[in-house]
């Protein structure tokens, strides 16, 4: 509990350090400016669109070729404030819950979440990146293989599928999956997004589906992405849209700050919806030196089949499980109520529809 705190406090001063260095010595194009160059399209269906946003080139940040860093607990690192650095405490509530989550709390992931939000996104991912049999793919963040499974089947017997996770119950799920007929073997590694524990320029495509928000160094983790992925190489990442436009989690959070208060409501926000500009994330990914960097926002049906008993049980795989689990019967009681309250628009024929955005970066190296 107190190195819990200690840590914490060491990470503020980091952030507050990194911060002043950065209003002292950085300079470049502001959010805003990007933003002005990013049009976001968000039609209903089918999913589409394109925003382009400059192009980059290579930088000297890059580790030296066929090396593998030192492993580190993934923190804030100096490096971050460097041209575009973005050093970001917001997801770390939830990475802290992922990697330290019980094996019930990311089956309720497994259970509540994949099948019907996370797997069509994932489907989409890899058909529009175009992954062909024999290449060598790499997935950060796999949490329970969700891109890495599509992907294996892809790539095929003649290509490699290696998918990593700071969390061991993510890893535990993915790795107890039963084998696909005609897919690439999966290497599971228990790593950081930063550094990655793969060699340099080992990858063809780097796929990152949800996860980018949640690392506590992202400049970091874009150029580690860089780093492993060939010349010539493409990578590609989603990250959720303002959780406004997320209908059914934006219910959970009215919900949340309804009955457990403005802090917790923005943490639940602050971790999944917590890097919602695309212009930021297309930052990230011109100073990591990838080219052709496109943010495109889309949107994706989803239908929660067994309605808000699903959601509700989604709050388990949550940042705020352990504020949720704290709560006693009538505070519980309270929060169910509000969740279904805020959740019935949603309801039809006891399903929750509706549906997701996300940015999608794609990127050449
Ligand atoms: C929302 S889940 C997405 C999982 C998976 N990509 C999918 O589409 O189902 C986010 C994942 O990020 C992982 N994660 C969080 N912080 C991390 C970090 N610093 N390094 C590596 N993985 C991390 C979590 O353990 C979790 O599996």
């Amino acid at each position: 509990m107190i190195w819990r705190m200690l840590r914490r406090e060491v990470r503020w001063v980091a952030v507050a350090v990194t911060a002043l260095a950065c209003m002292v010595g950085c300079s470049g194009t502001s959010t805003a400016q990007k933003q002005s160059a990013i049009v976001e399209l968000c039609r209903p269906s089918p999913p589409s669109t394109v925003t382009v946003s400059g192009v980059g080139r290579l930088g000297s940040r890059h580790t030296p070729p066929n090396s593998i860093p030192p492993r580190d607990d993934g923190m804030i690192g100096v490096g971050a404030c460097g041209k575009g650095g973005d050093v970001d405490d917001s997801g770390r509530d939830w990475s802290d819950a992922f990697v330290n989550a019980s094996a019930a709390g990311m089956q309720a992931y497994e259970d509540c979440l994949v099948r019907p939000l996370f797997e069509p996104w994932a489907s989409m991912l890899l058909e529009e990146l175009e992954v062909l049999p024999g290449e060598a793919l790499l997935d950060v963040a796999t949490g329970p293989g969700t891109v890495a499974r599509r992907a294996a089947m892809r790539v095929g017997t003649t290509g490699t599928v290696t998918a990593c996770d700071l969390s061991a119950a993510m890893l535990a799920i993915a790795s107890a999956k039963r084998a696909l007929p005609g897919a690439a073997p999966i290497d599971y590694l228990q790593c950081p997004a930063a550094p990655l524990s793969v060699p340099t320029e080992a990858y063809d495509v780097v796929t990152c589906q949800q996860g980018l928000q949640f690392f506590p160094d992202r400049a970091r983790a874009v150029a580690e992405m860089a780093r492993v992925v060939r010349t010539g190489g493409r990578v590609w990442a989603a990250i959720w849209g303002a959780i406004e436009t997320c209908p059914p989690f934006a219910a959970l959070e009215a919900a949340i700050r309804a009955v457990m208060g403005d802090a917790a409501a923005d943490r639940y926000r602050g971790g999944p919806w917590g890097l919602a500009d695309g212009a930021r994330v297309a930052t990230l990914f011109e100073n990591a030196g990838f080219r052709d960097v496109r943010v495109e926002q889309r949107r994706v049906p989803v239908t929660f089949e067994a309605g808000v008993e699903q959601l509700w049980r989604s709050l388990a795989a949550s940042g705020i499980a352990t504020d949720i689990d704290a709560l006693d019967g009538a505070q519980r009681r309270a929060l169910q109520a509000a969740v279904t309250d805020q959740l019935s628009p949603l309801v039809r024929n006891g399903q929750v529809e509706s549906e997701t955005v996300s940015n999608i970066a794609i990127a050449v190296k």
